[in-house]
């Protein structure tokens, strides 16, 4: 683990655990647009809308926790990435982030086109009415039942991980008759500065096939011998909530330098390169992401500027942002149950939700932010950590930020940024039941999927 504190926090502080934990110069009750969607905003009487919905009505009719997924900000951001990225390139949303079938819907409506991972996601997006050809099918275990359902689908490729699905692939589709498009997924070797667990391109992990050692020329020498497939390029991704684009331009220069290899040795120019997603989001004031027509422009730059000194035609380049458009469309509203003060270190708040909704802090050291919602308020701050109802002392969801020292039980608090990797990674510890998502546009408040009930966790345990 490269977890530096325990889960909880400092085990024997007597003081605020770290010297940057004073009190906020900001007015608490300032809503930062870079952490919440973009509808948001307070009412004459404080009170936080999305949407143009108060949040009090919201919690009424819908109960909490619960996510509110704002549509008109997460369309907007399919747009921004489409428009930043051009006709000549293909923008795949993420699924993994969070999928629905409303979800699928939009991004048809927007253009985009989608990444899959998982049977279960194949089956949201063709049941949603996804055409195939816009479907990209990841994983790096991908069962011969997945591929089999994915070929006869008529997916648009599938990226392979391993030698093993290279041939895996390529029998399924010579069986069903069919030349499936492939791209290989190599790891070009990167350090991506972010959590162990979500980088994704060094070469000690599960994922891809290496560019060192000749692993990855090998695999696409084996790739072009094949007549199930037809390998139309080379794909990367090299972790997730990174900031810097340095780690995208190596891989992209690294990646092309694999094509200039291929077109020597086989006399073939792959047609296209996928720099995968990973994209970051700010989750508090302090992350400072950049926006998607910066990066369509570095990463474009940089590929053609490497293909022109390989003497290569610019393949087409296709990007997978999950975060980065759903991530921030979307918070998750608690209701205050417990509030506890430890004298000279923090206050705990214990939500209705926790590590079941959210499951980032335990698993990532994730920081989120959080607010007061159900109103205003001019108290002083105080050092909270939002912890939530699970029976386990790293059930956290928000491990230090402030919150007016007036808070009470039955106050509605939210915290931002949960769009993405939130209700996907939900789980049903203690037998909680997993939270809602709502989608909320123009004073409307639907239910893209619903709350689990008591008798949906029954039906499962058949006794
Ligand atoms: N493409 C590929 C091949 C991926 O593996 C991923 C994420 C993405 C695209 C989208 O990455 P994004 O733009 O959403 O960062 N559960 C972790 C994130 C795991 C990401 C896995 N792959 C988290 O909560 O941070």
């Amino acid at each position: 683990m490269s977890r530096s504190a325990h889960p909880a926090g400092p085990r024997h502080a007597d003081v605020y655990p770290e010297g940057h934990y004073t009190a906020p110069a900001t007015d608490l009750n300032e809503l930062d647009p870079k952490v919440w969607s973009r509808t948001v905003t307070r009412d004459a009487d404080g009170a936080l809308t999305v949407g143009g919905i108060e949040v009090a009505r919201l919690a009424e009719e819908f109960g909490t926790p619960a996510y509110f997924l704002d549509e008109s900000d997460f369309r907007a951001r399919c747009r921004a990435w489409s428009d930043a990225f051009g006709p000549d390139a293909d923008v795949f949303y993420a699924g993994k982030a969070f999928l629905s079938r409303a979800v699928v819907r939009w991004l048809q409506e927007e253009g985009l086109n989608l990444d899959v991972c998982s049977g279960g996601e194949l089956a949201t997006a063709l049941d949603a009415g996804m055409p195939a050809e816009r479907i990209a099918f990841h994983g790096n275990n991908k069962t011969v039942a997945e591929i089999e359902r994915a070929v006869e689908a008529g997916v648009g490729r599938i990226v392979l991980d391993s030698f093993q699905e290279i041939v895996r692939v390529a029998h399924v589709a010579q069986r069903l008759g069919v030349r499936q498009r492939v791209q290989i997924r190599v790891t070009v070797g990167v350090e991506a500065h972010t959590h162990e667990f979500i980088a994704t391109a060094h070469e000690d992990q599960k994922f891809g096939i290496a560019l060192a050692d000749g692993l990855a020329a090998e695999a696409v020498r084996r790739a072009l011998t094949l007549d199930g497939i037809e390998l139309i390029g080379i794909h990367s991704h090299i972790g997730s909530q990174i900031f810097d684009m340095a780690g995208f331009e190596v891989s992209a220069r690294r990646v092309v330098q694999l094509l200039a290899e291929v077109r020597d040795e086989h006399g073939v120019e792959l047609p296209e390169i996928d720099l995968g997603g990973g994209l970051g989001i700010a989750y508090t004031s302090e992350d400072d992401p950049r926006e998607p027509h910066e990066i369509a422009k570095a990463l474009s730059d940089i590929v053609t500027r490497e293909c022109e000194s390989a003497g290569l035609r610019t393949p087409r380049i296709s990007v997978e942002p999950g975060r980065a458009i759903v991530g921030p469309t979307a918070f998750t509203l608690y209701e205050v149950g417990t509030i506890k003060p430890l004298e000279g270190l923090r206050t705990y708040v214990s939500v209705d939700g926790g590590m079941s909704d959210n499951i980032r802090t335990a698993l990532y050291d994730a920081e989120y932010s959080v607010a007061l919602v159900s109103r205003s308020s001019d108290a002083e701050p105080m050092l909270v950590r939002v912890v939530g109802k699970h029976c386990e002392s790293g059930d956290i969801v928000v491990k230090d930020a402030f919150l007016p020292s007036d808070l009470a039980p039955g106050d509605l608090i939210a915290v931002p940024a949960t769009g993405a990797y939130c209700r996907s990674m939900a789980s049903n510890y203690n037998h909680a039941l997993r939270p809602p998502v709502v989608a909320v546009r123009d004073g409307e408040a639907r239910v893209i999927v619903r709350r689990e009930t008591e008798e949906d966790l029954l039906r499962l345990d058949v006794g």
